[in-house]
């Protein structure tokens, strides 16, 4: 029994209460345990549910990423880009796209259609010129072209301007590529690289004729 203690006459021992012996043994205890490690097991063991549910959800969220940002796996969204007034390094952009927005620039002469004006323009469709030689076809571009031009059997006497200083290699391309099979047309792309050679090459001469347009294209 307890001796009288005014403050517990019933003589309850609280846990605080356990003689100091007994108290460090069992805190002692306890760090050990907590200390040890969990026990390896043998054999497998099977992969959590919840880590199962964390993988599920990534894939789902990548499939849901790139179904709305792969831009229907085109560089179309690249000519928004473009358009917008970014510039620099970005992915190489649809050729055709890019194409058919210089486009614009030649449909007040060779018209929409490609097509010409009969007598003041001559016809991209079904042109030699367009779908021939990409060494000349990017000289002409480059240096323009004036004089006589026989261009699908009928002959035409005026100015094409250059575009060496509005466009740059991949532009020329581009647009290059773009005549080169539209309007019916179908012919071997054009690279930045061919028209960069054909620059270096000429680029720094003026206004092409038939003949000395003829005699570059027949030295390779
Ligand atoms: C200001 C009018 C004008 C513009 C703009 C113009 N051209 Fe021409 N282009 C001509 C003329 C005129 C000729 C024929 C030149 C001659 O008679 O010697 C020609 C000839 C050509 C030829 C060779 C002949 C043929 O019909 O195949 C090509 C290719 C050509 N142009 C492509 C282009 C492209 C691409 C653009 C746009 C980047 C363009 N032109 C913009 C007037 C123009």
């Amino acid at each position: 029994m307890n001796p009288a203690n005014p403050e517990n006459p019933e003589g309850i021992r609280m846990g605080t209460e356990r003689p100091p012996e007994l108290q460090d043994s069992i805190i002692q205890m306890h760090t050990a345990a907590m200390r040890e490690m969990e026990e390896p097991r043998d054999g497998l063991s099977p992969t959590p549910v919840a880590f199962l549910i964390v993988c599920f959800l990534f894939t789902m969220w990548g499939g849901y990423y790139m179904g709305t940002y792969a831009g229907d796996w085109t560089g179309n969204g690249l000519s928004e880009l473009r358009t917008a007034g970014v510039t620099g390094p970005v992915a190489p952009q649809n050729p055709m796209l890019l194409g058919q927005e210089i486009y614009n620039a030649c449909t007040q002469c060779h018209q929409g259609s490609g097509m010409g004006l009969a007598g003041q323009f001559p016809p991209l469709a079904g042109s030699e010129y367009v779908t021939g030689d990409v060494r000349r076809l990017a000289a002409i571009l480059i240096n323009g072209i004036n004089g006589e031009l026989v261009v699908n059997g009928a002959t035409y006497n005026a100015q094409m301007p250059a575009w060496k200083d509005a466009y740059n290699d991949e532009e020329i391309a581009a647009v290059l590529t773009y005549v080169r099979n539209s309007f019916g047309n179908k012919a071997e792309p054009v690279t930045g690289k061919q028209v960069e050679a054909v620059r270096k090459e000429v680029g720094t001469q003026g206004s092409w004729t038939l003949q000395s347009l003829t005699e570059y294209a027949a030295k390779k």
